[in-house]
């Protein structure tokens, strides 16, 4: 009750005890519901789910698997409905198909993978009295995006003879989008979403024979031999070997607008490619949006995109096309941290140097602004296709796994979760520095970036790191300098979103300390700022995304339930949500406060 009270606004309630339920377990007095299953019809014709009879057809219409990235948007004139954009990161056989034989996929598995891919929009409604959450299957708004679906290719790489291929000579049309994971809602109402693990669909990259491909490929983590799904068997494009330039048509930020289900959404290039997150995008003091971007690989890179062009305000037509330019024109750049402590006291034990905090300053390093290049012995086309190789050659700095990122609308600094690195300070590898100080880090931080002036297209920033991750009994870890006997347990920080008082919210993938992810709420300013309080927990296996807190509602989408070694659906490792006998189902989940009330008030 003493920390129920004590705590910021927003976070007034108590926390949730680390444990291994296998259920959604959220802070007491708060009741919840599932909103979408994995399977569950959202478009007009779609049938109910069955497993037994499960087609990609069926899949099409329904709701994809794996929920990850969530965004939320205002209706214009319906004020109890809202509209969910969701990402299906991928896809879980073992746990989707009874008998799923990994070495003989059938056809029909690999295009039900295809349709269970990619985004869906749906419009939900709010059940005033009861709290509950439901979604609107059939409204005309919806709509599946999946590993088929047309886009089209803009910005400077668009048409890239690197970009080309049989089936699109001309590098401007892609079907499809993959691995879906992080994302980002513009101030003129599209939505972003990060192409991430993309080198996990494809084959025989040894194959390649044009060395620049094949170094590239292997930089991108691309694996020798057969792909995971073996989709190449019933598609050449997945083929490497047949066609080397399809790996590199995934890997890109897309944007999509929702409320435009015949839009053709589009692969914006200037953002560089790599395995994406995506973020809310910030303007300039002069009106321009910038876009933060990980690359979510251990020793790889934080970025940052700076429009050449003014948003323009209001939902005119010539707004509306003038802001789907935004993101095709300007500066894309990686960012370079530097510690203002001497690296004798970083010793990798995550012990704070004398000046008691990791800090510093940094500098944006530019990579490429339309058809130039600021890399030696690259051409833009190049830097924006294989950025990972651009940001090697400019010497920026090999980060803890830079996954979500999230400006604080209140303030504008920038927060960056560093989920982890197990392999810092190996033999061979990066060793630590001021901004990722713990040799074998396990259980990631929270970096937090102030650009210069406050504007976000400076080129230099300050940094300083908010969170180091772990069992505040472990004597590496540091809660904004809160008390540590005051705070949850926290470890793998992933998805992050901010709450209308400025409270961060943390979800987290891999939780290493022996308990299940979850969903956490921290203020970053004032008293109480570092005070990390536990909201809910995920269930076996799972992993806790697309957080987002309104006022008086509370959404996870849980991600990957029963993922675990040896797991099938004859093995289940979880029985989430619907109990013994049931295909365990990624599912999006609402959460309320029983008695009405605000979150956290
Ligand atoms: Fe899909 Fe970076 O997690
Ligand atoms: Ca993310
Ligand atoms: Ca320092
Ligand atoms: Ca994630």
């Amino acid at each position: 009750e003493a920390t129920h009270n004590k705590a910021a606004r927003g976070l007034r309630f108590s926390p949730v005890a680390p444990n291994t339920e296998d259920a959604v377990v959220a802070a007491e007095g708060h009741d919840q519901n599932v909103v979408l299953r994995w399977g569950d019809p959202i478009l007009r014709g779609a049938p109910a789910f069955d497993p037994a009879k499960q087609s990609a057809k069926a899949q099409a219409g329904q709701f994809g698997y794996n929920n990850d990235y969530m965004a939320v948007l205002d209706v214009p004139g319906e004020r109890d409905h809202q509209l969910l954009v969701v990402n299906h990161e991928y896809t879980d056989e073992v746990l989707m198909f009874a008998g799923y034989d990994p070495e003989n996929p059938t056809r029909e598995q690999a295009e039900i993978g295809w349709a269970a891919h990619g985004l869906s929009v749906v419009m939900t409604a709010e059940e005033r009295r009861l709290g509950r959450l439901t979604a609107v299957p059939r409204h005309h708004l919806n709509r599946r995006i999946t590993a088929t679906t047309p886009f089209e290719v803009t910005g400077p790489a668009a048409g890239s003879k690197l970009l080309r291929t049989s089936a699109d000579p001309s590098g401007k049309r892609i079907l499809g989008t993959l691995n879906n994971c992080g994302g980002g809602i513009t101030p003129w109402g599209t939505v972003l979403s990060g192409e991430e693990n993309f080198n996990q669909y494809f084959a025989n990259p040894d194959k390649v024979t044009d060395p620049t491909v094949k170094a590239a490929l292997k930089r991108y983590g691309f694996k020798d031999g057969a792909s995971e799904r073996k989709w190449e068997r019933f598609d050449d494009r997945f083929d490497l070997a047949k066609e080397p330039n399809e790996a590199h048509r995934f890997g890109w930020v897309i944007e999509v607008d929702p409320f435009d289900p015949d839009s053709t959404p589009r692969k914006l290039t200037a953002l560089g490619r790599f395995k994406h997150e995506a973020a809310e995008p910030r303007l300039t003091t002069d009106g321009r949006p910038v876009l933060y971007m990980g690359d979510d690989e251990k020793f790889d890179y934080f970025y940052k995109f700076v429009s050449a062009k003014r948003m323009m305000k209001g939902n005119s037509r010539t707004a509306r096309e003038h802001n789907r330019t935004l993101l095709d024109e300007g500066t894309l750049y990686v960012a370079k941290f530097t510690g203002d402590s001497p690296s004798a006291e970083i010793d990798g034990t995550g012990k704070l140097p004398k000046d008691g905090e990791f800090d510093g300053g940094g500098e944006w390093i530019a990579l490429a602004c339309g058809d130039r290049s600021f890399v030696a012995g690259m051409t833009a086309e190049e830097v924006y296709v294989f950025t990972r190789l651009a940001a090697d050659k400019a010497g920026a700095t090999k980060m803890d796994r830079p996954e979500d990122v999230e400006p604080s609308p209140r303030t504008g600094r920038v927060y960056i979760a560093l989920t982890n690195n197990t392999d810092r300070g190996k033999e061979g590898k990066a060793a630590v520095d001021e901004a990722n100080p713990r040799n074998a880090n396990k259980h990631g931080q929270i970096l937090e970036l102030t650009e210069r002036w406050n504007n976000p297209g400076s080129t230099r920033f300050n940094w300083r790191l908010f969170l180091v991750c772990g069992d505040p009994e472990d004597p590496s870890t540091y809660f904004g300098g809160f008390p540590k006997d005051q705070v949850s347990p926290i470890s793998c920080p992933d998805n992050i979103t901010f709450d209308a008082h400025g409270n961060l919210w943390i979800s987290t993938d891999g939780n290493a300390l022996g308990n299940h992810d979850g969903l956490f709420g921290v203020a970053t300013a004032g008293s109480r700022r570092g005070q990390v309080k536990q909201f809910l927990t995920v269930p076996n296996g799972a992993e806790t995304c697309g957080p987002i807190v309104q006022e008086r509602r509370v959404l996870v989408a849980v991600q990957h339930p029963g993922e675990l070694d040896g797991a099938s659906v004859e093995k289940p490792a979880s029985t989430w949500p619907d109990g013994p006998g049931k295909l365990t189902r990624p599912s999006v989940v609402s959460v309320w406060r029983r008695d009405g009330g605000d979150i956290g008030a």
